[in-house]
């Protein structure tokens, strides 16, 4: 796979971000890809180094398992070959959304979530009150074979009030613009894998 910013599969995002400011590609990241980055979410989290995800910033920082109990690594150039293909993938993708949109998104930041069974994440919106560099919510979903019954969707909440429920199938993609979209996480009935990121634009 050599990305560029014209590739069709991110220009449809693109589209379907200008249309309706948010999207879901069932088949993102070929599937070598998504099977390095699962293993590679597991590793890290056998090895003690996914941590309790808190909400808030700054002061009012804290985990509180009631509102989000997800576990998560922060994402760092360099760290692997498969998180490399991935920011790479996702700096492409960056570049059509500013080309197409004129966004002027600056960085990607994304992290690794693992949600044990029965962990959720209340309704939210991904934008901080303090902070509103956050403009497009990317998350990629690492689970193999996912069935109706593992349940663990993602409930989008639309402009227009319609809700979507997305389930988390490995290598699909939902993109939404992070102020417009409230949206929560389902408890699962198994492990739940993810890689779930930020484009950001100038502060
Ligand atoms: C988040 C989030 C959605 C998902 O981490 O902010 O909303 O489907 N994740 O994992
Ligand atoms: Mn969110």
């Amino acid at each position: 796979m050599n990305p560029t910013p014209d590739s069709p599969l991110l220009q449809h995002l693109v589209d379907d971000i200008a249309e309706q400011g948010w999207s879901m590609q069932s088949v993102f990241l070929p599937s070598d890809l998504t099977g390095a980055l699962a293993a590679e979410c597991r590793a890290r989290s056998e090895a003690g180094e996914l941590a309790a995800a808190s909400v808030g910033r700054g002061a009012g920082q804290a985990v509180r398992e009631g509102i989000r109990g997800d576990h998560i690594q922060w994402l760092e150039p360099g760290q692997s070959a498969a998180c490399d293909r991935y920011l790479e993938l996702m700096d492409c993708l960056r570049q059509a959304l500013n080309r197409g949109l004129y966004l002027g998104l600056e960085d990607f930041e994304c992290h690794f979530a693992l949600y044990p069974p029965g962990a959720f994440y209340q309704k939210h919106l991904d934008r901080f009150r303090d902070d509103d560099r956050r403009t497009v919510s990317a998350v990629l979903y690492l689970n193999d074979d996912w069935q109706p019954q593992d349940a663990g969707e993602l409930r989008l909440y639309l402009p227009d009030g319609a809700e979507r429920e997305v389930p988390p199938l490995g290598g699909s993609l939902v993109l939404f613009l992070s102020s417009d979209f409230p949206h929560e996480v389902l408890p699962a009935n198994r492990e739940r894998l993810s890689l779930t990121g930020w484009f950001r634009r100038r502060a």
